[in-house]
């Protein structure tokens, strides 16, 4: 699909502003977008000095222990499922609390109220439904600061400059309601994100902060909470 989207030949698309019934397919593209994610965390948590450490020295010991081989690499794979499991619950936990409040209801946390809005992109003719999802709010605490968040595109339809448009549109919103600074919360194990806000001019303001209430698998999985931000 994305090869021909750029020969000209593929789908259009549209952003507009979210509407009721939309409310099912802006979940589920949030919700795979989410859940896309451990497998990327994983790859990055292997590479940790926390759990690479710990894997060799689990794997060492066993062998130590039972001069087995096949025991060492039995302990070695249980622990790295182990953190793939921790990976996963990161990004659940998360998925499940936000399911559980905005995204529960997007109409009224963004729609209607000064300073918040949603957008989704819609794939126009015959295909119909949605492809992306973001929103925009007051940050917590900074009058005259905007929040980008819960931005996530349809993986059949990544690469096609749809995150791009969203997160443009975001500004443009922030700008018009006369917003100085635009921040964002994203992961340390989101590099895609990573590059496409940067790629907008965001800047890393923060990289070191534990997942909330995650501490210990921040740790583990070395994957932490990164705020971004820009002046609009
Ligand atoms: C992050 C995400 C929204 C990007 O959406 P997208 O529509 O695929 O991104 P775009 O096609 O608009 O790409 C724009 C820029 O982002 C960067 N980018 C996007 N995907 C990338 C990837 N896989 N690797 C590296 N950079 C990437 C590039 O800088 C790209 O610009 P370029 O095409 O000129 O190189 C999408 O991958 C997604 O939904 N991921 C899962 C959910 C998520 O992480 N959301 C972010 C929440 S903070």
């Amino acid at each position: 699909m994305a090869a021909a989207h750029k020969a000209g030949e593929g789908p259009r698309f549209t952003v507009r502003p979210f509407r009721a019934g939309d409310l099912l397919e802006a979940r589920r593209i949030f919700s795979e977008g989410a859940m896309d994610l451990p497998w990327p965390a994983f790859r990055r948590a292997v590479l940790s000095p926390a759990a690479s450490c710990l894997l060799l020295a689990a794997g060492a010991a066993v062998y130590v222990a039972s001069w087995s081989l096949a025991w060492a690499a039995l302990t070695v794979a249980t622990l790295l499922a182990l953190l793939y499991l921790a990976c996963r619950m990161v990004f659940a936990n998360y998925l499940r609390e936000m399911l559980e409040t905005d995204m529960a209801d997007i109409e009224g946390t963004y729609m209607g109220r000064p300073g918040a809005g949603f957008w989704v992109v819609e794939e126009e003719g015959g295909g119909g439904g949605l492809r992306g999802v973001v929103a925009a709010q007051e940050a917590e605490g900074e009058p005259g600061c905007c929040q980008l968040l819960r931005l996530s595109v349809d993986r059949r339809c990544r690469g096609l400059g749809l995150g791009r448009r969203l997160t443009r549109r975001v500004l443009e919103f922030a700008r018009n309601s006369g917003c100085r600074e635009c921040v964002l919360h994203t992961s340390t194990a989101q590099l895609p994100a990573i590059r496409l806000y940067q790629a907008q001019g965001f800047r890393v303001t923060r990289e070191d902060e534990p997942m909330p209430g995650l501490a210990l698998l921040s740790w583990v999985t070395n994957i932490y909470q990164c705020e971004m931000r820009l002046d609009v």
